[in-house]
């Protein structure tokens, strides 16, 4: 009986339109200079007019498919880590399924904000390792700009649209060595959307705050449960919401920023997309050999938070 996971392939999507911090200066009050040194980020990608998560989410999937060399067929779990579904239900998890044709594999959305995909990682992981599914597809998808107050330029600066999948395949190797996963939900009004809002509401100072600390103690966590130091990580695929963030996490870790994937730049904060965003760019670009640690983190709205460690295969 197979007793780990291995990731065995990436996919991605960004929607077509760019949405670069000039473009968006042009009506809130900010700049791209603002933006780039308090953020990192440059653009974003936005979901067009009818574009939405399952769209997104299935896009991303037939590339993970494809590039695993499976059919949707041979997939027997599919978890969607989504903050935007297009619908209440069905969830997005089963939406995705039909469009990929497949029948009969579980299905299910996973809610933990922007620590979404770690969360479904883990939960993926635990059903391969107890032999109750054998490949598994794990989706984060975000349409972020439908939740976003464009007039806030607080918040509408941060945030992009995409999706990023993987798939997991039981193994008698790791593969996922181990996950790690908090919440502390007493902090649910620093960054939420109420049921009588439209909108995103973020506290970014406090937020910034707890994210620096939750992430540099998840990351020792992680080390520390596997008898690892920072030096050993080959490669950080952190959540993308801010490279301050992104450098006091590596800092942590005493690991060169050369070593760490950043994608905010180019993508924004697409929340739970954005780790299989950053971590689908970087496989795309040879970055990872097999062989190698790969320490994935996030942060994010309940809150919650989250690592994975893998060694790519
Ligand atoms: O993914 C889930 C987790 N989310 C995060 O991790 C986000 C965490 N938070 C952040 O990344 C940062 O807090 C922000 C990027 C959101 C804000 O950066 P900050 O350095 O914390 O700025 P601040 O909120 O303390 O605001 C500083 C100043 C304020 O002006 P005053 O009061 O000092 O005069 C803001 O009004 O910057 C002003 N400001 C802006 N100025 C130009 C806020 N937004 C903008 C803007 N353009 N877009």
């Amino acid at each position: 009986m197979p007793t780990y996971s291995q990731l065995i392939a990436t996919g991605s999507y960004l929607p077509e339109r760019i949405l670069d911090n000039h473009e968006l200066s042009t009506w809130v009050d900010t700049s791209d200079e603002w933006i780039v040194t308090r953020t990192g980020i440059r653009q974003r990608h936005i979901a067009a007019e009818g574009q939405g998560s399952v769209d997104m989410a299935t896009r991303a999937a037939e590339r993970a498919l494809q590039q695993a060399g499976l059919q949707a067929a041979d997939i027997d779990l599919i978890i969607v880590a989504t903050t935007t579904p297009d619908q209440i239900f069905p969830s997005t998890a089963c939406l995705v399924q039909a469009r990929l044709g497949n029948q009969g594999a579980a299905a299910f959305d996973v809610q933990a904000v922007c620590t979404g995909f770690i969360y479904a990682l883990a939960t993926a992981d635990q059903f391969l390792r107890t032999g109750a599914a054998r490949r598994a597809l794990v989706i984060g998808v975000e349409t972020m700009s439908r939740i976003v107050d464009w007039k806030d330029r607080s918040t509408c600066i941060l945030f992009g649209d995409g999706a990023g999948a993987v798939i997991l395949q039981a193994a008698d190797t790791p593969g996922i060595l181990s996950t790690h996963l908090h919440a502390d939900g007493r902090y649910a009004e620093l960054l939420q959307v109420a049921v009588d809002e439209s909108y995103l509401q973020m506290q970014g100072n406090a937020v910034f705050r707890m994210a620096v600390r939750a992430l540099g103690d998840i990351v020792q966590e992680t080390l520390a449960a596997n008898g690892l130091e920072g030096k050993d990580i080959d490669w950080l695929v952190p959540h993308q919401a801010n490279i301050r963030i992104i450098q006091a996490t590596a800092d942590k870790l005493n690991l060169p920023m050369e070593r760490v994937v950043v994608t905010v730049g180019e993508h924004g904060n697409v929340s739970a997309a954005s780790v299989p965003l950053a971590l689908d760019s970087a496989a795309q670009q040879n970055c990872f050999r097999p062989g190698q640690l790969l320490l994935l983190e996030a942060f994010g709205g309940g809150f919650t938070w989250g690592s994975a460690l893998l060694r790519w295969v």
